[in-house]
C-alpha cells in the first residue's frame, strides 16, 4: 500500500476504510475486533504491531491482536501507560518517540513510537486501539483521522 517510512496519504485512507468495511461486512464483536487487528497490520506497512483492548472495570484487557509476538502487557490499569492515559482522557494519544516519554509501558524492543485510539460507545470508552511502529515518528495527524474512523466502526459492532 506504501513504501515504509512514507506518510499514509488522504486516498489510501480512503481506499483502506473502504476496504476493512467489505472485511468485516457481516460480523460483530470479538470477531470484528480480530478481521480489523489482522487487516490493519497486514495491510499498512508501518503498523507494526496492532491491538485492540477492552475496557473491564477499572482495566483494559487485551482483546485481540496482529504483529510478530504477543505482549505481556494483557492488562493495563486505566490510568498507567499511554493505553491507560488514553483510555483515561478519552482522547488519541501519539507518542513519536516512545523513550522520550515516561508513560510508556515497553512491550517490545523494535518499538519507536506508538499511537493510542480509544473507542467510545454512547459517550464512554469501551475499549481501544494501540499501534506501535518500528520507526520513530511513524504516525501523522491522517493516522489519527483514519484510526479514529475505525474506532467509530468498532463501535458500531462492539457487542
Ligand atoms: N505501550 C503501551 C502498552 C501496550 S504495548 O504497546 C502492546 C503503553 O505504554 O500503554
Amino acid at each position: 500500500m506504501r513504501a515504509s517510512g512514507n506518510r499514509l496519504t488522504r486516498e489510501q485512507a480512503r481506499v483502506l476504510l473502504a476496504r476493512l468495511d467489505s472485511t468485516i461486512a457481516g460480523m460483530r464483536g470479538r470477531a470484528s475486533r480480530e478481521a480489523m487487528v489482522k487487516f490493519l497490520n497486514t495491510t499498512v506497512p508501518s503498523y507494526s504491531w496492532v491491538g485492540i483492548y477492552a475496557v473491564e472495570g477499572t482495566d483494559l484487557v487485551l482483546d485481540a491482536w496482529s504483529g510478530p509476538s504477543a505482549t505481556e502487557h494483557t492488562r493495563i490499569p486505566i490510568g498507567k501507560g499511554v493505553c491507560g492515559f488514553a483510555a483515561k482522557a478519552g482522547k488519541t494519544e501519539i507518542v513519536s518517540d516512545v523513550s522520550k516519554d515516561p508513560r510508556y509501558l515497553q512491550c517490545f524492543l523494535s518499538t519507536k513510537s506508538e499511537i493510542v485510539v480509544p473507542i467510545a460507545k454512547q459517550g464512554a470508552v469501551v475499549g481501544e486501539i494501540d499501534i506501535d511502529g518500528d520507526q520513530l515518528d511513524a504516525f501523522s495527524s491522517l493516522d489519527r483521522e483514519f484510526l479514529e474512523a475505525v474506532a467509530r466502526k468498532a463501535s458500531s459492532v462492539w457487542a
